[in-house]
């Protein structure tokens, strides 16, 4: 497998280059990512808190919890990852960032072409009229009311069981399939369709370039893995 040398080389000469982010690329910032030792499905369960079913089922819980998620990010700033990465689009204009992320970091840092696939912690959207709309509440009233309709608010994200925004999917897939280059940063590539994106732009040519400090099952199609930090290692990387 290449080194960071090759794998430089390959990303100064991209044309296409494309970012494949995760939670991990957060971390450094302060954002608790959802596995790994420290990860927080260690001790919660996706059921209770990031399912349309559980939402159903108590509104007020799942608040609580997109609560204190806000609070916590509202109040950190995006880190090294997020600023190489917005040196990349500056870069190269043709440059496309996907994110799982709904913490709107790379948005904060200055990334301009970001697909939100997981959507947005600073958006909600009314069960009553189906309206989206920004909310920076932090701390947020529980349970949120929409200002148009009356209808309660959820959380504007992809939750497990639902399908992601057609529009973004189709936008990530032919930005994966448009790559030389793709970066896989800070994901543990487990969840479906997002984590097909680097096999994707494998078969169209990308040249893959893991970034993480674990193995994880993209590492096999990776051409480089570069353990560790994205924080350290993508300003090394550019
Ligand atoms: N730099 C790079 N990678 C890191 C760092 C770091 N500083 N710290 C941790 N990681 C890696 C971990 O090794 C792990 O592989 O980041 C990954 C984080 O994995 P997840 O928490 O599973 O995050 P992600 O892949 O974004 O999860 C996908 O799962 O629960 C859902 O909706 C949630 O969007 C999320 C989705």
């Amino acid at each position: 497998m290449d080194g960071i040398e090759i794998a430089r080389q390959r990303l100064r000469s991209s044309r296409s280059p494309v970012a494949l982010t995760g939670a991990g690329v957060s971390a450094e910032s302060g954002v608790p990512t959802f596995r790994g030792v420290e990860g927080l499905w260690k001790t919660l369960k996706p059921e209770d808190l990031a399912t349309p079913e559980a939402f159903d089922r108590d509104p007020a819980l799942v608040w609580e919890w997109y609560g204190w998620r806000r609070s916590i990010i509202a109040s950190i700033r995006p880190n090294a990852a997020h600023y190489a990465l917005v040196e990349l689009e500056k870069r190269n204009p043709a440059f496309a960032l996907i994110t799982q992320n709904v913490d709107g970091l790379h948005s904060l840092a200055g990334s301009r072409n970001v697909i939100e696939l997981h959507g947005s912690i600073w958006r909600t959207k009314c069960l009553g009229c189906g309206g989206s709309s920004e909310d920076r509440n932090a701390p947020i009233r529980i349970i949120p009311r929409c200002a148009l309709c009356g209808g309660v608010l959820m959380p504007d994200v992809v939750w497990f069981g639902e399908a992601l925004p057609e529009g973004l999917l189709d936008r990530a897939f032919e930005a994966s399939e448009g790559a030389d280059v793709m970066i896989a940063a800070g994901t543990s590539g487990v969840v479906q369709p997002t984590a097909s994106l680097p096999s994707i732009a494998k078969k169209a040519g990308a040249y893959l370039i893991e970034v993480n400090p674990e193995p994880t099952p993209l590492s096999g199609i990776m051409d480089a893995r570069l353990a560790g930090k994205a924080g350290e290692l993508l300003p090394g990387l550019l």
